[in-house]
């Protein structure tokens, strides 16, 4: 599933080739439809699935940083959807939370999306109506927003990593409501995938310069990441270029996460240089590049930071307002009771209507947001994980800072991975007017409570 040379020439995602009429095109559509298509190896049959423009990953969107873009999202499926722009700092009216900021999109409709990206980086789009099912069935795409100076590579990959939960037929689990998974680490897959954007197979040259684009589709598995026969650096997380570029030793990206490399191909001409996934006692085999032939330039220059984004760090964390955020429920979690639409239920029956999670007590959202904020002001969240598991929460609309140990603030990210028993505190300056959802990318947590939001006027 990775892509070879040819048809990466070919497509207009290659780096420096595409005209820039290809980015000029206004009014293009989305179409989310029903589809089916080989992603098990060739012995199964293929998968029915759901997705955008008929590929999976759904076709990608690039623009150049400060750009509109601007899609018609037609909606050819069986149920109401919408589409989200992943770690975008966009205006409210186009986040694509269906009940928040515009209202489903119904099977036959459409909808039109038009915003600024302001940000470089690596971002993505996915439904954000029912999820878990929408996102499983394979409703994402990627988004690459180039920086106005482009980089030093020979070659720039998006890698879409999945997970699919499989029937024997290689066919999508059709148990959205499993209470198991939902109360555990969510819906796990048995087949795993690092898809890029054309099908063939990766050919590089040794000593070759790639930037890989990791985006984590996944709707629950955080992905452990191991890269053989590549030395080089995590240049961005979250589509946010990082101030000191890090070593890259373990790349763990939660559900939603992205990462930015920049690496040279270091297997020898004939090699394989390989791409795996670290699971509980075992390494699974990802990608397998064919090394072929050598790149020209032996030895290249260090490698440089990417220029940065211009967003606004909080100020004063003193005088900024605080709202912690205390996570409890799951399974071998103490919850007993949690208010769910505004009454107290005890555990059963809060399992009843298929929540779990509480967020402060309360399971999904409810008119009543985590922080009022006015434009400019600071907000501290200090989460505090009581779950017996790990969550990645992510908010819209802004990219947050982890206040570390020693009191500073770590890099910009959108998705923060928390693991049990940590508190874990993030801030970040209000700049962007409306409601914005807080929420755990892990979708079988989101669906069974951990939901709240933010209000900024
Ligand atoms: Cu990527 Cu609210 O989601
Ligand atoms: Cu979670």
């Amino acid at each position: 599933m990775v892509f070879s040379r040819r048809s990466f020439m070919a497509g207009a995602t290659a780096l420096g080739l595409a005209p820039k009429l290809a980015f000029a095109n206004a009014a293009e559509q989305l179409i989310a439809s029903e589809s089916s298509h080989q992603i098990a190896p060739e012995a199964y049959p293929a998968t029915s699935v759901w997705c955008f423009n008929d590929s999976i990953p759904g076709s990608l969107i690039k623009v150049k940083q400060g750009q509109k873009i601007e899609r018609e999202f037609v909606n050819r499926l069986p149920q109401d959807s919408s589409v989200h722009w992943h770690g975008i700092r966009l205006n409210n009216a186009m986040d694509g939370v269906p009940g928040v900021t515009q209202d489903v999109v119904k099977p036959g409709g459409s909808f039109d999306y038009h915003f600024t990206a302001p940000d470089a980086g690596t971002y993505w789009y996915h439904s954000h109506n029912r999820s878990l099912e929408q996102v499983e069935r394979g409703l994402y795409g990627p988004i690459i927003v180039e920086e106005h100076e482009l980089p030093d590579v020979d070659r720039d990959e998006v890698i879409v990593l999945d997970d699919w939960l499989f029937t024997e037929q290689a066919q999508i689990h059709g148990d959205f409501n499993a209470m198991h998974s939902l109360s555990h680490g969510g819906r796990l897959g048995n087949y795993l995938t690092a898809m890029t954007l054309a099908r063939e197979p990766l050919t590089v040259k040794q000593n070759e310069r790639i930037r890989l684009r990791f985006i984590n589709v996944a709707t629950d598995k955080i992905f452990s990441i191991g890269l053989h026969g590549f030395e080089g650096k995590v240049v961005a997380l979250d589509g946010m270029p990082l101030v000191e570029p890090i070593p890259l030793d373990h790349l763990v990206l939660g559900p939603a996460q992205r990462a930015d490399v920049i690496a040279d191909v270091t297997t020898e001409d004939g090699g394989l240089a390989t791409i795996v996934s670290h699971e509980r006692s075992s390494a699974i085999v990802l990608a397998e590049v064919t090394v072929s032939g050598k790149a020209s330039r032996a030895k290249r220059d260090e490698m440089k930071a990417l220029p940065l984004n211009h967003v606004e760090s909080p100020g004063d964390l003193m005088k900024a307002k605080r709202a912690p955020l205390l996570m409890e429920g799951g399974a071998m979690g103490r919850l007993r009771a949690g208010i769910y639409k505004g009454e107290e239920l005890s555990i059963r029956d809060l399992v009843r209507n298929g929540q779990v999670w509480t967020f402060n007590g309360v399971a999904n959202i409810t008119d009543e947001p985590l922080a009022e904020l006015n434009l400019g002001e600071d907000l501290v969240i200090p989460i505090t994980n009581q779950t017996a598991f790990p969550h990645a929460m992510h908010l819209h609309g802004h990219h947050f800072q982890e206040v570390l140990a020693d009191g500073s603030l770590g890099p910009f990210r959108d998705t923060l991975l928390v693991n049990r028993n940590e508190t874990r505190e993030i801030a970040f300056k209000a700049t962007n007017p409306g409601s914005w959802l807080f929420h755990c990318h892990m979708l079988s947590h989101q669906k069974a409570g951990m939901k709240t939001f933010v209000r900024v006027s």
